[in-house]
Formats: structure tokens, sequence, C-alpha cells
């Protein structure tokens, strides 16, 4: 299956997803990393892999949303995308593109959903005194980080964690996590 990954940042999940897909029993591969922030590290790390790294950033569409995401849907055509992995893609999407790609869109959230949707997750968690906390790759539907959930990893919370200790030990997880779930999700998809 043809995958593409979404990320604004560091995109240390797309490389864990990339290094996991080099395995060759793995039922997918990423044949591109689309940014929203032509300053995201990740896109170099990318295009150093042989894999297509595509910035379209966002401002110059102001509040053109969809317009913004017909141009990345326009990059998943040309490249034969097939499957969407969002990994630190920090926009919401509109019910355009949520709609075109149900069923074939899945994210990754730093919490254990339905726990903490949204942002700040780790220091949510430690604010609401939880002695666990986790992350959950989900099917992407119109809601923010409301999908099913295909899968969850749990870490302890720790008396001393503050929010960057909490956030690396999730991290740890996320990174097996994702690839695992992509793994699942694709074992089913072929059954279809
Ligand atoms: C991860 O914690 C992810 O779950 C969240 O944002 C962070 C992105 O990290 N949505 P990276 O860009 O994958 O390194």
């Amino acid at each position: 299956t043809r995958c593409a990954a979404f990320i604004s940042g560091r995109g240390s999940n797309m490389m864990a997803l990339v290094e996991a897909a080099k395995a060759p029993d793995f039922p997918a591969e990423f044949v591109v990393v689309v940014s929203n922030d032509p300053a995201a590290g990740g896109l170099e790390w990318a295009a150093g892999q042989g894999i297509a790294a595509v910035a379209i950033d966002h401002r110059p569409y102001g509040k053109d949303r969809e317009a913004h995401e017909r141009a990345i849907d326009a990059v998943l055509e040309t490249h034969g995308v097939e499957f969407i992995c969002l990994a630190g893609y920090m926009r919401v999407l509109t019910p355009w593109l949520v709609e075109k790609w149900q069923g074939r869109m899945i994210n990754i959230h730093p919490a254990l959903l339905p726990d903490f949707k949204g942002l700040h997750t780790h220091q949510r968690c430690l604010e609401a005194g939880h002695d666990r906390h986790g992350a959950t790759v989900h099917w992407v539907s119109s809601g923010v980080d409301e999908g099913d959930i295909i899968a969850q990893a749990e870490v302890p919370v720790l008396a001393d964690d503050t929010a960057d200790t909490l956030a690396a030990r999730v991290l740890v997880e996320e990174h097996k996590l994702y690839p695992a779930a992509l793994r699942a999700v694709m074992s089913n998809l072929t059954k279809l």
C-alpha cells in the first residue's frame, strides 16, 4: 500500500514509520512526506531517504483551508497515494479531506483517548493528577481526535515528571505503537 505521511515539525513518528516500512514483509511503503511548514525538519530527512518530500505552505492560502488541502491532495494523486498517516500534522483537517480519505487515514495522538483531546496533553495529564498516560492511534473522523481507536500504549506518570519528561516517555512508545498499528490496519485492509 502506497502511504503518505503528513508532518509539521521534527517528524520523529514519520521516521519511525519509514524505518519500520523498510522491513521486507511490511505491508506498506512511504512514497511521499507532506508538510504544511517548509521548515519542518523531517522533510530533509525524508528526502535523504529517497522519499518525495513536499512542502505546501498553508500561509499563502490564508483562510481557505480547503484550497490548501486540495493542493496537498493533488500531490497525493501524483504519487498514487492510497493511505495517509498523520504524524504530528498540527492543522485541523477540513471535512472535505476527511471525507475523501475516510477509512484510509489514521493519526497518532499523545494521550490515552478519549482523555486529553487537543493540545498540551502532557501538561494537562500532570495537572489532572493521572497516574498513567500514553498514546493512541486512531482513525481520522470529522471530530478532532475522535475517530475509532486502533491501538494504545500506556506509560506510568512518575512523581517527579515534568511535561517534558512525560512527553519523552510517551514518545518512545509512540515510535513503537505507530508502526505496529499501521501494520495491523494494513493486514485488515488487504482482507477487504
Ligand atoms: C507527537 O507526540 C505526536 O503524537 C503529536 O505531536 C508529536 C509530533 O512529534 N501529534 P514528531 O513530529 O512525530 O516528532
